[in-house]
């Protein structure tokens, strides 16, 4: 099983990778998390640019695509492939909404992802009120980083928002973090 957490910053989305793994732990199976943009040498990369000066659209799109390729032939395929659950922070509906407000068409990000990239079971998008996810977000780093203004998150709301598919699962990240983990286990359960 391949569950993926998406949403804007400040939606708690590594808390609930964490609650959901102890869980499906604790049932008996093999779980793996994991995070995008990665550790590796172009996740890293990113992570640095968004302190130090933001690269070119260009390169941040090649950037984002090069750590995912590797995060899926590395981690991904080969522990799907194992029938070990695969939980991520982000995945390419990350690079959908985040740079697609940087001019890129989601729609074609999406199709260059599905590519190389395997969709996800279950894609839960945790929606918040962006005047909370903004609050959080300065409780967490201090000061809003570059990626992080309040435009732009309204703009990432909205891709993530258009999302139609059948495995996306919206929920309600306003509530308490045990709650939003019932919630989601009860999507995965009702499959
Ligand atoms: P995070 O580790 O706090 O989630 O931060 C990662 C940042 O990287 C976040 O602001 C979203 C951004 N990002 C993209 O711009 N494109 C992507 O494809 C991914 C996975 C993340």
């Amino acid at each position: 099983m391949f569950i993926v957490f998406e949403g804007i910053d400040g939606t708690g989305k590594s808390t609930q990778v964490k609650l959901l793994a102890e869980a499906l732990r604790a049932q008996g199976h093999e779980v793996i998390t994991s995070k995008e943009p990665t550790d590796g040498p172009h996740g890293s990369k990113l992570r640095q640019s968004a302190e130090t000066g933001r690269l070119s659209a260009q390169e941040e799109l090649d950037l984002f695509h090069m750590d995912r390729k590797e995060h899926v032939e590395d981690l991904i395929k080969p522990a799907l492939a194992r029938g070990v659950v695969v939980i991520l922070d982000r995945y390419f509906f990350s690079t959908m909404a985040y740079q697609g407000i940087r001019g890129f068409d989601p729609t074609e990000i999406r199709r260059l992802n599905e590519k190389f990239a395997p969709i996800p079971d279950f894609v839960f998008i945790l929606e918040l009120d962006l005047d909370i996810a903004l609050s959080r977000i300065g409780g967490r780093d201090g000061q809003a980083n570059e990626f992080e203004q309040r435009d732009a998150l309204q703009k990432c709301h909205d891709v993530f928002a258009s999302l139609t598919d059948g495995f996306v699962h919206r929920i309600d990240a306003g509530q308490t973090p045990a709650n939003v983990h019932k919630d989601v286990l009860s999507d995965i359960s009702g499959r």
